[in-house]
């Protein structure tokens, strides 16, 4: 059919198995927990798509007959799903799990696991072994599958289990599920990079690419529709890379189309696009598909040719700007963002300045930016970087300021046209917090009850980051 599901598909074996000890798991639960269920902490840092695995694995201890709850401190399971991308991130998960201990000394029965892209790199899973000898649990993210087996191991021998066992990867289909949300929903269409850029950790811990079949993503999103679901967000490191070996037939431009065929009131977003694979096809389809949000989330990393080669990018600044000219070209109200790395080894600070006129040419709604963070295992690890961290950090508030001068044009245009916005949330007392398609928040007076529901609001002030705005009655819609 559609995919190469047999070469990365777990077999329905191996899964039964995991059936098996997830039962097992009930039983031995129900007896040492007889008046009270037992409680899970689960936090996932990084992206969303570790956010995906941590629904998945929340929904396996729900189904081993866990509850979960948000209080640490009363947990009888702990388990932190982490991120690898920067050391920044590293550092913090290694002082939470330095803060755990106290809970362990209090309540040894208690389980403490770590899991996700940070636990599949070996001298981390080494530490933990080493110097938190609390930590009964380590797993990296080729084994989420086999928590039930896991769990089963420490409840009954006692001993720590580690399993950070490499591979290409592989693909999941049918775990529980607990979604975080009724209302917006992450859907992974694919898993893994080859991209191997120079800076990146993420094809090191999270295998190679594969994509989940045409069928299973669509069938996902179909049943999300009808549970009521209004975002969707297809999650892949680099989406335009769906289904790369197969006729068009089956990529993602036509996955984007098929989904919007879907009936029902809801928006579509996916992330991240990958400048190289990103094709004027994908921005035809953008623009023709009325479910799919006007946002573009295209992370160019940095706006000079000799920096972005030495990334291993394999696109230049003029191939990326014809992709903004075109997109703009055919949807003049597009919203496009990125991620920019400051600071790669050897940037001068003449490159660095084609960064910054990159972000006033293709005028950015917003930018997700990061100094350059050396990770053990990739090439620029190595690679001499000779500027210091207090000048990258000058860079860095050039940058953020020049970004902030943006942002503020573009949303000081914004001022009083009508927005349709997925509300989100009670930000403060009768005031309400939503997103507009392109991804930019705004706060408005309004009753508890329009969460999770689409409304039109007219900007009445628009701040850099955050719009004011209050909701527009007329029958006019814009
Ligand atoms: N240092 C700094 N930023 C990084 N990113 C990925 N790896 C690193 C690193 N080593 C950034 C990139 C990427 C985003 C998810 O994180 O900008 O697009
Ligand atoms: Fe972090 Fe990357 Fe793993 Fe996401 S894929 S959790 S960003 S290391």
């Amino acid at each position: 059919m559609d995919n190469n599901k047999s070469k990365f598909s777990v077999s329905p074996e191996q899964l039964k198995k995991q059936t098996e000890y997830a039962d097992l798991v009930r039983t031995v639960l129900a007896s040492r927990f007889p008046i009270e269920p037992p409680k899970a902490f689960v936090h996932t840092y990084g992206c969303q798509g570790n956010v995906a695995d941590g629904e998945r694995l929340k929904g396996m201890l729900c189904d081993m007959g866990y509850v979960l709850t948000d209080k640490v401190e009363e947990a009888d399971l702990v388990l932190y799903n982490t991120c690898a991308i920067r050391e920044h991130a590293q550092d913090r998960v290694y002082g939470n799990v330095g803060a755990l201990k106290q809970y362990k000394t209090a309540k040894p029965d208690m389980i403490i696991a770590l899991c996700g892209c940070m636990m599949q790199q070996g001298y981390v899973a080494e530490r933990i072994r080493n110097s938190f000898r609390y930590v009964d649990l380590v797993f990296g993210t080729h084994v989420i599958y086999k928590l039930p087996e896991f769990i089963y191991r420490c409840l009954c021998t006692g001993k720590r289990v580690f399993d950070i066992t490499d591979s290409d990867g592989n693909i999941v289909e049918g775990l529980p599920i607990k979604r975080d949300g009724a209302f917006k929903a992450w859907v992974p269409i694919m898993y893994g990079c080859n991209n191997f850029c120079a800076y990146c950790v993420v094809p090191y811990v999270r295998g190679r690419e594969r994509s989940r079949s045409f069928d299973d993503v669509v069938n996902e999103v179909e049943l999300l529709v009808k549970q009521g679901y209004k975002e969707i967000n297809l999650l892949g490191q680099n989406v335009n890379s769906y289904n790369k070996d197969l006729s068009e037939e089956y990529r993602f431009p036509a996955l984007l189309r098929r989904i919007n065929a879907i009936d029902g009131d809801f928006i579509i977003r996916f992330m991240t696009s990958h400048p190289r694979d990103c094709t004027k096809e994908l921005i035809d389809t953008m623009a023709d598909c009325k479910k799919i949000a006007k946002h573009l989330h295209l992370p160019v990393q940095s706006g000079n040719d000799r920096v972005l080669k030495e990334m291993n990018r394999h696109y230049d600044r003029e191939k990326y700007i014809s992709l903004i000219d075109y997109a703009y070209q055919k949807m003049p109200e597009l919203s496009i963002t990125s991620d920019i790395i400051v600071g790669f080894p050897g940037e001068t600070y003449e490159e660095f300045k084609d960064t910054l006129s990159l972000i006033e040419y293709v005028k950015y709604t917003s930018l997700f930016t990061f100094i350059f963070s050396p990770r053990p295992g990739t090439k620029a690890y190595d690679m001499p970087d000779p500027v210091s961290r207090k000048e990258k950090g000058e860079w860095f508030s050039q940058l953020t300021a020049l970004q902030e001068k943006v942002a503020g044009e573009r949303t000081a245009k914004m001022k009083d046209c009508v927005y349709r916005v997925l509300v989100e949330e009670e930000k403060s007392d009768g005031i309400l917090s939503g997103r507009t398609e392109g991804n930019v928040i705004i706060e408005f007076p309004g009753k508890k009850e329009l969460i999770g529901s689409f409304a039109y609001v007219k900007v009445t002030e628009p701040k850099t980051w955050i719009l004011k705005g209050e909701l527009y009655e007329s029958n006019e819609r814009i």
